[in-house]
């Protein structure tokens, strides 16, 4: 593998065409193989579709975009593939369908070959298993879209080669990609952190504690987020999305975090799947959301910043006129009403956040309300994941920045806000609800009391 002097792709869907042009641009010959010819047309009509748009939008010469283009040979089945070094498999997340097609490598394939999973959350271990190869089959997990995000997680199993981790590292940096080496852990590294939060977000949405464009507002604005989680699971898909959830609960010791949303497998049910279907939380293809209610503008509202607000509320002679109010990066305001808060306090709540410039986001009094709420777990995860020696500080940083493009990495986040703010909050959290997904890792409240940042040289 070392030499690569061509390479296989087998799938040409979402993945897979992109993970052939990214062999392709680098120079690296391809035989794209699909399981008919109507999905091969579909496949590189993707193909010339990315690399024209590269063309048109000035990053790709016309010339660069047809010799990269003759680099793709296209085939339907998997005997072409005998020559070739590496096998990229980007099917369907099925365990069955992915053996079954491991297994028929392993008879095409010359016994030099390493075969390769894109798998999001399957066992890389279970797949090994089922060719004549297991110490050089390796997972390699790119992001979508695979041409754009700089992500690969290399996934080795217990039985991998060593020399065949290292090969994928350096065609990881041949691609011009971060490879993040890990373990065969459901979710990998981005997946396991990503859909805890996503899941959350679904509860969150489903006990009615915050509306749907609200709760996306906040993660978007409030957290600074590319998107917010709803409209996130909208373009992943949300069968994708349960496929996801429900092999990692199985496989990631039932944890709590990732046992899917009742409402995720309702929608599922009725084909409510997202993007793809036309509809999933959103639906596509038709006017904006309806405005925010108009503030009446008569009603003196008072305004507490955090604290429980029920309390407050109770502390004062105007319990209905009490709300709360917490602003996130200048762009957001949680409006916080308790369960005595009447909706004239709310409304001009609204009209003060407006006046200000804030969008409002208005939420149930539960600690952490949204944005913390569905934050701080997720940074408690990235904590957990480190103090199970699972990744380093840089390599899960890595995984959230370059494979889901957020903005800052959990750890870089952590000590931007603070580790003893996180830690507050979470105990908070916990308090409040005894979910143990909330419980803050112990090597949290070590640093604190410690008062080190997680981003030191000693934890690199
Ligand atoms: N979609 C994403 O955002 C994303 C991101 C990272 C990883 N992944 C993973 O990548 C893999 C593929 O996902 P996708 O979204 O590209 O799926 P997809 O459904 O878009 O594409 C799968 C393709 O595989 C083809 N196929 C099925 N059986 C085949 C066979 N026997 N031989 C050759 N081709 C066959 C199908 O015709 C289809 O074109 C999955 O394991 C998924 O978990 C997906």
């Amino acid at each position: 593998m070392a030499e690569m002097t061509a390479v296989g792709v087998v799938g040409l869907g979402t993945m897979g065409a992109g993970i052939v042009e990214v062999f392709a641009r680098a120079g690296v010959p391809v035989v794209a193989s699909e399981i008919d010819g109507t999905a091969l047309e579909r496949g590189r009509a993707h193909l010339v579709g990315s690399t024209d748009r590269a063309v048109s939008r000035g990053r790709l010469s016309p010339e660069d975009r047809d010799a990269l283009i003759g680099r793709v040979r296209f085939v339907v089945g998997l005997s072409d593939l005998a020559d070739v070094d590496l096998v990229v498999e980007a099917v369907p997340e099925r365990l069955d369908l992915k053996r079954l097609v491991f297994g028929e490598l392993s008879k095409i394939c010359k016994p030099s070959a390493v075969l390769a999973s894109n798998t999001s959350s399957l066992s890389v271990t279970e797949i090994a298993v089922t060719t004549d190869r297991p110490d050089r089959v390796i997972g390699l997990h790119f992001f979508n879209p695979a041409p754009v995000m700089k992500l690969v997680e290399i996934v080795r199993t217990v039985v991998t080669a060593p020399s065949v981790v290292a090969d994928a590292q350096a065609l990881c940096a041949r691609l011009n990609k971060v490879g993040v080496t890990i373990g065969d852990r459901a979710g990998f590294v981005a997946n396991a952190l990503l859909f805890g939060y996503l899941n959350q977000a679904v509860t969150m949405l489903e006990s009615g504690f915050v509306t749907r464009d609200d709760l996306d507002a906040a993660m978007k604005l409030g957290a600074g987020l590319p998107m917010g989680p709803l409209t996130l699971l909208d373009l992943i898909g949300l069968d994708v999305g349960l496929e996801v959830l429900d092999t990692m609960y199985d496989r990631g010791g039932r944890n709590q975090r990732h046992a899917a949303a009742p409402l995720i497998r309702q929608m599922v049910t009725a084909g409510l799947l997202g993007r793809k279907t036309g509809r999933g939380f959103y639906t596509y293809g038709t006017p904006a959301p309806s405005p925010e209610a108009p503030a009446d503008g008569g009603t003196d509202v008072v305004l507490v910043t955090d604290e429980p607000v029920i309390a407050a509320a109770m502390a004062s002679d105007r319990p209905e006129d009490v709300v709360g109010l917490h602003v996130h990066r200048d762009a957001v305001a949680e409006v916080v009403r308790s369960v005595l808060t009447g909706d004239a306090a709310v409304a001009a709540a609204r009209a003060v956040c407006a006046e200000r410039g804030l969008v409002p986001v208005v939420c149930g009094d539960r600690s952490g309300r949204v944005v913390n709420a569905l934050l701080f777990p997720y940074l408690n995860d990235a904590v957990k994941m480190l103090e199970a020696s699972y990744a380093t500080v840089e390599d899960i940083d890595h995984a959230m920045t370059l494979g889901c493009g957020y903005p800052a990495g959990p750890f870089e986040q952590l000590d931007a806000i603070g580790p003893g703010v996180v830690l507050d909050g979470l105990r908070a959290m916990y308090e409040e609800t005894r979910e143990p997904g909330l419980a803050p890792a112990p090597l949290l409240s070590q640093l604190v009391t410690a008062g080190r940042g997680f981003r030191s040289e000693s934890l690199r």
